[in-house]
């Protein structure tokens, strides 16, 4: 079995939801991969072996699977999808070695993290590195409405992460500041590989309610990856729980705990996260105050009002095997575990 198949059976077994959109697109989706892994195979080694530690080690291929499907629910029939899936993915990857830099994290996709392996500086050239690989993709399709619209998310997500550190260590930081960085840093760029589906079937009409229907998602994902964060299974996340406490990140549980919270509560928040002044015990206790105000129900239901917006979205699509893998795919954004 190639590593792709393997990676489709497992994640169709620990997650029902995303079996029917796998099914359909199951043979772009090894091309997209072997496509990434063939533009690095005769790299120099550095890139080629972190390259393949990243992408070997897994990964749900989300946002290329959505470029496909989207390019399905439009009825598309050539083969630009798969090289344009491939630059998402590659713009994807780039972003996970970056953050993981940043986010000074030690697991990912189930092993130790690129820079726990390689060292910070390759994580960060070979992130590079992959992004010029995104872009030369890109370039190759030829379109410039695609090449417009992915460059476009590339830039806006490293303005997210840019938002995002300068609200680090802010607890008192808004709910709405806080969407705006989960919307530039996640949400554009499911919005895009959405969107680039409906661009390369020539489907003008469809273009903004798919760009809609992808930012919607990505919002609803994001908000659960920073519940997950908190309170998820680490085996069955492949991530380390706590990272966001440990970097000082903001994220909506914490902007619920603060707000509501007692003085000597704030005064928790405010050393933890503001001072990055943590002790033993400081993550069981932030734990603790995130269930007291049980903030983990509230972002779970502010995920699924971005969910039903996105329902909303695929209803303007006529039935088909696709839109119903996609209907799936919303529901796994809330009930995902990993
Ligand atoms: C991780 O995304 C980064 C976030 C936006 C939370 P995924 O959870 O899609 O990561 P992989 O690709 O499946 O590992
Ligand atoms: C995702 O944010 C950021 C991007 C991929 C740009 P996180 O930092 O929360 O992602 P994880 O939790 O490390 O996957
Ligand atoms: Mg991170
Ligand atoms: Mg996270």
């Amino acid at each position: 079995m190639t590593q792709t198949a393997a990676f489709i059976s497992t994640t169709k077994e620990k997650n029902p939801s995303l079996a029917s959109m796998y099914s359909i697109i199951n043979s772009d989706l090894r091309l997209v991969d072997d496509l990434i892994l063939n533009l690095v195979k005769n790299e120099i080694p550095l890139i080629t072996d972190i390259v393949t530690h990243i992408v070997a080690s897994g990964g749900k291929r989300i946002r290329p699977a959505l470029t496909l499907i989207c390019a399905e629910l439009c009825g598309y029939k050539g083969d630009r999808q798969i090289s344009l899936a491939a630059a998402v993915e590659f713009i994807h990857t780039a972003t996970l070695l970056h953050d993981d830099v940043v986010d000074e994290s030690k697991l990912r996709r189930g092993l130790p993290t690129s820079n726990e392996v390689f060292g910070n500086k390759a994580s960060v050239l070979v992130g590079d590195f992959l992004l010029s690989q995104a872009f030369q993709l890109m370039v190759g399709d030829g379109s410039l409405k695609v090449l417009k619209i992915l460059s476009g998310a590339s830039a806006v997500i490293a303005k997210g992460e840019v938002m995002q550190l300068m609200a680090e260590g802010e607890p008192q930081t808004g709910i709405d500041n806080y969407l705006n960085v989960i919307e530039a840093k996640t949400a554009i760029l499911f919005a895009a590989a959405c969107e680039i589906g409906a661009v390369i079937s020539e489907n003008i009409e469809r273009e903004a309610v798919l760009h809609d229907f992808g930012m919607n998602i990505g919002i609803a994902f994001q908000l659960i990856d920073d519940a997950l964060d908190y309170v998820a299974n680490e085996q069955a996340l492949g991530k380390n729980i706590g990272d966001d406490f440990r970097e000082g990140k903001i994220t909506l549980p914490v902007i619920l705990s603060y707000s509501e919270g007692s003085g000597e509560e704030r005064a928790f928040w405010e050393r933890t996260l503001g001072d990055l002044n943590q002790m033993e015990g400081d993550l069981d206790t932030a734990i603790d105050l995130i269930k007291k105000y049980d903030t983990i129900k509230r972002t779970v239901d502010m995920a699924e009002s971005y969910c039903e917006n996105a329902r909303q979205a695929l209803l303007s699509f006529p039935e088909s095997q696709s839109r119903s893998a996609l209907f799936d795919l919303v529901d796994f954004c809330t009930s995902r575990a990993y």
